[in-house]
């Protein structure tokens, strides 16, 4: 984690130009802080298995954070989620304007790839590195999830269509940042998507609890506004809180379960996030 923030701080987009507040916007995010969650996820499998390619892996664990930050001040903008905190920050559209914003985000987005492409990694590492995640950020995944969420606002989905909102939105890009890891490091095909169908049902949850988060904590303990999901189709809305805690609960054991039967390296690596993500609904 202090590695990557190092890395974080060193790498920050730098733009020189006669723009007063454009440099400042294309970092301000990204240095507000945050989980870091995506980045670690992917570093764990590195230094598990290839603790020589960590330094190398780290302009794509950047790249990974970028892409969410970015998604981040999209879902923020008054047309989305209309928010005024993020990361215990004034939003960028708060601090500078709305404009400034959407590009920083725009740029975010772009940087991210340019990142990948320039790391010290194999040329046909990297190119499968941009395909996942184009794949899962872009129309197919985030994207998609962010259309659905914000097209049905104040138009009920049930269950199951819930899920494929989470799951596009959220879990696509924590599953393929353990991918992304084990790309890096040439995991077999089948551990990988195993890994990945653990990520996807670990991103489910993280996005239930997420919903939990809102109707539960404090904007202050958040970061950012709490009780804003009114209109969503949230679990807890669906489900009220007690359910939605209920089967994030049943969820997080079933993932407790499938963990402990990886093996032992991937384990130890994972550990940390595990612990201290499986239960984070449960305050
Ligand atoms: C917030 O993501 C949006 C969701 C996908 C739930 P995080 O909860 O990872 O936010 P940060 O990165 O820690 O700020
Ligand atoms: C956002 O979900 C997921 C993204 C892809 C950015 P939310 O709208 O629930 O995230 P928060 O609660 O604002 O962090
Ligand atoms: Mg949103
Ligand atoms: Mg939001
Ligand atoms: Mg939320």
């Amino acid at each position: 984690m202090q590695r990557f923030e190092a890395y974080l701080s060193q790498n920050l987009p730098k733009v020189a130009s006669f723009h007063p507040v454009y440099e400042e916007a294309l970092g301000a995010m990204l240095q507000a802080g945050g989980k870091r969650f995506r980045p670690m996820l992917l570093l764990s499998i590195v230094d598990a298995w290839e603790p020589m390619l960590y330094d190398s892996a780290l302009p794509v664990a950047l790249a990974l954070e970028m892409f969410h930050t970015y998604s981040l001040i999209h879902d923020d903008l008054p047309a989305m989620d209309d928010a005024d905190l993020r990361r215990g920050h004034k939003t960028l559209h708060k601090r500078f304007d709305e404009v400034t914003a959407i590009l920083a985000g725009d740029a975010l987005n772009s940087d991210a790839f340019y990142l990948i492409a320039r790391a010290p990694l194999r040329e046909d590492v990297k190119i499968k590195l941009v395909e996942l995640l184009a794949r899962d950020g872009g129309s197919r995944g985030m994207v998609l999830g962010q259309a659905i969420d914000c097209y049905f606002e104040n138009k009920p989905l049930d269950i199951e269509q819930i899920k494929v909102l989470h799951k596009n939105k959220t879990a696509k890009l924590i599953a393929v940042s353990l991918q992304m890891g084990a790309v890096i490091v040439g995991l077999e095909k089948d551990v990988q998507e195993n890994l990945y169908r653990f990520g996807m049902d670990l991103g489910l949850l993280f996005q239930i609890q997420d919903d939990i988060i809102d109707e539960t904590q404090s904007e202050e303990e958040a970061g950012k506004p709490t009780g804003n999901d009114e209109a969503k189709n949230s679990f807890v809305n669906l489900l009220g809180l007690e359910e939605s805690v209920l089967q994030a609960d049943s969820l997080a054991k079933d993932l407790q379960k499938r963990f402990e039967a990886f093996d032992e390296k991937l384990q130890r690596a994972l550990n940390p996030l595990i612990d201290t993500y499986l239960y984070r609904h449960r305050p």
